[in-house]
Parts: structure tokens; C-alpha cells; sequence
């Protein structure tokens, strides 16, 4: 029984995803798993459907997953079964994260961590990753800044987008959204359609927010938890200006 309770990442936004951007490439697997050795236990919380979870797994690391998308775990288990890989996977929200055991490293992608709000919820959970963290253990976390929404001045912001699926049905994404620039974060409500022989055959509404962190606010957060050597690095991965967060708990 899929648990319908969230407003996000939902069964045409999954198949949409998974469309759009099946696989992380050898570069981003490279550059996420530079940081860690193969004999590590890491987490991906927010994995999804295994994008990146997936790729690291075949390449030799041992990466467990949590997320709270039902329609994505259901993908992410189909996709290791599909390739005779095994891991622990975790249907959990990453703020109430509560799991037995502690990690070596634990790898956030993709700005999933923004989409964390509001900011308080956001600082509560970094404490959380960092209680899951062994002695020596890593965070290597990404971020954007969503500069487009800063230069609006309050006004609503429209984008549409498709993807073709195997089947020749298409799924439209019209997502309209709302910057609270003071704030840092925008307020998004999107609107997935799947095109069926010409025609509307199913439609979803979501709604998310996603904050935005600047470099010297975030170095600072992982500070007040706990973090130290703490290290920036700025990045293009898949056509977008990355900064990711690399940080070590004493
Ligand atoms: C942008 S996708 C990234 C998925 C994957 N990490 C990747 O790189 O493709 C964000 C993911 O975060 C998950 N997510 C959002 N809020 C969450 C929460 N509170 N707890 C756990 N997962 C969450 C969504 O279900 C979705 O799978």
C-alpha cells in the first residue's frame, strides 16, 4: 500500500525523473566516490530511485539508501533487482532519520538537502546526520543557488518541460513558482501530465519549497553542529554550478 501522505515525488514525478536522468555518468561517480574508500559504509539519504545510489554500488562502494518517496523506492528497488545489486534501502524521512547503525560517509546530491524547510527543520536534521556519523566519518553534500529566482522582483516564475518515454507517451511539467528572496527560498507548486494518445490520461499536483544557502552561511552551520575541516569545493555537474560541501565529524 503506497503511503500518499507526501506532496512530493510522486508517481508521474518519479517516472519523470527517471526518464529524464536515469543514471549518474562515470565523472559524478568518480568525483562522489574520490572521497571515500571501497571498504567504507556510506549513506545516501534522499536517494531516490538510485540514480547516483546505483552507479556506486556497481562500482564497488557499500552505500545504503533512505528516502520517503514510496513511488522512488519502489523504482530504486526494481532498478538493483534489474542488475542483481543488493543494499539496504530505508523508506524513512531524512528529519526523523533514526537507523541502527553509524556510517563512514554519507553523500547528499543534487541540492536534495534544500529542499529541507523551513531552515529549522533543515539545521535539526543536519544534527541528526551528524549523530549518524562514526568518529573520522564524512558529509559530502551539494548545493545551488537558484540566481534566476533572485533577479524576479516578487513576481511568479513559469517554466515547462517534457520528457518522451519508451512507450512514445509524454509527460508534461509545468512548474510555477514563488521566491521569498528575504527568505531564501522559493515556494513551487508543479503540475505533472501524461500525454496518452493526445490526450490528459493522468494528472498529479505537488507542491515543495527548496531553500538556498550562501557559501559563508552554510560553512557556518556545519560549524555550530560539530563539523571541522571543513572544505568548499565549486563544481559544474550535469550543466549546473555546483558548491559541495565536504566535512569531517572529530
Ligand atoms: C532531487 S531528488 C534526488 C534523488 C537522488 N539523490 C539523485 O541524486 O538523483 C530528491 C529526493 O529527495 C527525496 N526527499 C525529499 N524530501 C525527503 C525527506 N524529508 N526525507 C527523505 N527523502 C526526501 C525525494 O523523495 C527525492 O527522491
Amino acid at each position: 500500500m503506497i503511503n500518499t501522505e507526501n506532496k512530493s515525488y510522486l508517481e508521474l514525478c518519479t517516472e519523470f525523473y527517471d526518464n529524464d536522468k536515469p543514471f549518474a555518468n562515470e565523472q559524478e561517480v568518480d568525483f562522489y566516490g574520490q572521497f571515500f574508500t571501497k571498504d567504507e559504509l556510506l549513506l545516501e539519504p534522499m536517494c531516490g530511485s538510485g540514480r547516483l545510489l546505483i552507479p556506486l554500488i556497481k562500482e564497488g562502494y557499500i552505500v545504503h539508501g533512505l528516502d520517503n518517496s514510496p513511488y522512488m523506492l519502489v523504482n530504486c528497488h526494481d532498478r538493483l533487482r534489474q542488475q542483481n545489486l543488493q543494499t539496504e534501502i530505508f523508506e524513512q524521512s531524512i528529519t526523523n532519520i533514526n537507523l541502527a547503525q553509524k556510517y563512514d560517509g554519507i553523500i547528499i546530491p543534487f541540492g536534495s538537502f534544500q529542499l529541507l524547510y523551513p531552515r529549522s527543520v533543515a539545521f535539526d536534521t543536519l544534527k541528526k546526520l551528524y549523530q549518524h556519523l562514526k568518529p573520522s566519518g564524512r558529509i559530502v553534500l551539494d548545493m545551488f543557488i537558484p540566481w534566476e529566482a533572485m533577479y524576479l522582483g516578487g513576481e511568479d516564475q513559469t517554466s515547462e518541460k517534457s520528457t518522451v518515454l519508451p512507450s512514445g507517451d509524454v509527460i508534461v511539467h509545468q512548474s510555477h513558482s514563488k521566491a521569498n528572496k528575504l527568505e531564501q527560498y522559493y515556494s513551487s507548486h508543479d503540475i505533472y501530465e501524461k500525454i496518452v494518445n493526445g490526450k490528459v490520461s493522468l494528472r498529479e499536483e505537488e507542491t515543495m519549497h527548496l531553500c538556498w544557502y550562501f557559501i559563508y552561511e552554510f560553512e557556518l552551520l556545519l560549524e555550530k553542529v560539530g563539523f571541522k575541516n571543513i572544505k568548499r569545493i565549486n563544481k559544474v555537474i550535469n550543466q549546473e554550478e555546483l558548491m559541495v560541501y565536504v566535512a569531517v565529524k572529530p
